[in-house]
């Protein structure tokens, strides 16, 4: 009998995640509204942390700002269940640990240099080959993290070129690579490597070394950037990411305006 490319992918990814301390279970839906919806639903349990969600298509996908995510099969739609023990501002850090380990895996697989938009986006060539979403709860006892990563693997980019974001056009890694990567490989690299900083997160409390390589794999620095920041808007340079990883942007009025991450997480 033939293993259907499900089972395939499916017993590969198991396989080689077995060696992620981070990861305890993995639930696997060949279409489902949005891992992210699926895994704010889990229930707050001593096994909620490290449960991995991936769906090979989403319906109803999810992206920051309530926008919608187009998810179809190719791509790698997954979120991961934290619960973090370290302190609240540590948090916000989160989000950039998922960009860098998915720049981190990109590179390592095609060769090719992504460059990170704050707060959280993966761009190819300017164009947004994946997003992260981060949401935080802070009401339960413990606090919880689900981070969702949407990255546009194996799918050709006019079926996601529509509408996802009006702030970048969206591109695939199969658009810029030439080639189908192998899903179950790089959605093992990214979650070894989101595995790495949050460990190091963990144990040190220090946040610099992710900051640093953040702004290593970023050329906004120095670039003309306008924000959107709930509903005003901002034009002028960047300038620098703070220690709390705040954009810090000189604006046209020659005005230091330093831009909090908060419309790009949901607490509830
Ligand atoms: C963004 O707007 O840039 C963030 C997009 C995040 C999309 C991912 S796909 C997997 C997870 N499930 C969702 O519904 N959204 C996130």
């Amino acid at each position: 009998m033939e293993l259907s490319d499900e089972s395939v992918f499916k017993t590969r990814l198991t396989k080689l995640l077995s060696t992620s301390k981070l990861v305890k279970s993995i639930y696997f839906f060949e279409n489902l509204d949005s891992t992210q919806d699926y895994a704010n639903l889990l229930p707050h349990n001593d096994s909620l942390h490290g449960t991995l969600i991936i769906a090979r298509s989403q319906k109803m996908g999810k992206g920051r700002i309530g926008r919608s995510w187009i998810s179809p099969r190719g791509g790698l739609w997954m979120s991961i269940a934290l619960v973090p023990d370290f302190s609240i501002d540590n948090l916000l850090f989160t989000q950039f640990i998922g960009a860098l380990a998915v720049a981190e895996a990109i590179k390592e697989m095609t060769k090719i240099n992504c460059r990170l938009k704050w707060p959280n986006d993966v761009l190819i060539n300017g164009k947004k080959v994946c997003g992260i979403l981060v949401d935080v709860n802070l009401e339960s006892e413990k606090k919880r993290i689900i981070m969702g990563i949407g990255l546009n693997a194996n799918i050709e980019s006019s079926l996601i070129n529509n509408s996802i974001n009006v702030d970048s056009k969206a591109t695939s890694l199969k658009e810029e690579y030439g080639n189908d990567i192998d899903l179950a490989y790089i959605t093992n690299s990214v979650v070894h490597k989101i595995e790495y900083y949050y460990d190091n997160l963990l144990r040190t409390g220090k946040t610099m070394e992710i900051l640093d390589r953040w702004k290593q794999e970023s050329d906004m620095f120095g670039k003309r950037a306008i924000i959107y920041d709930g509903t005003q808007k901002f034009s002028g340079e960047v300038v620098d990411l703070d220690n709390n990883g705040s954009l810090i942007m000189r604006l046209d009025d020659s005005s230091i305006k330093i831009i909090i991450y908060y419309s790009n997480v949901s607490f509830f």
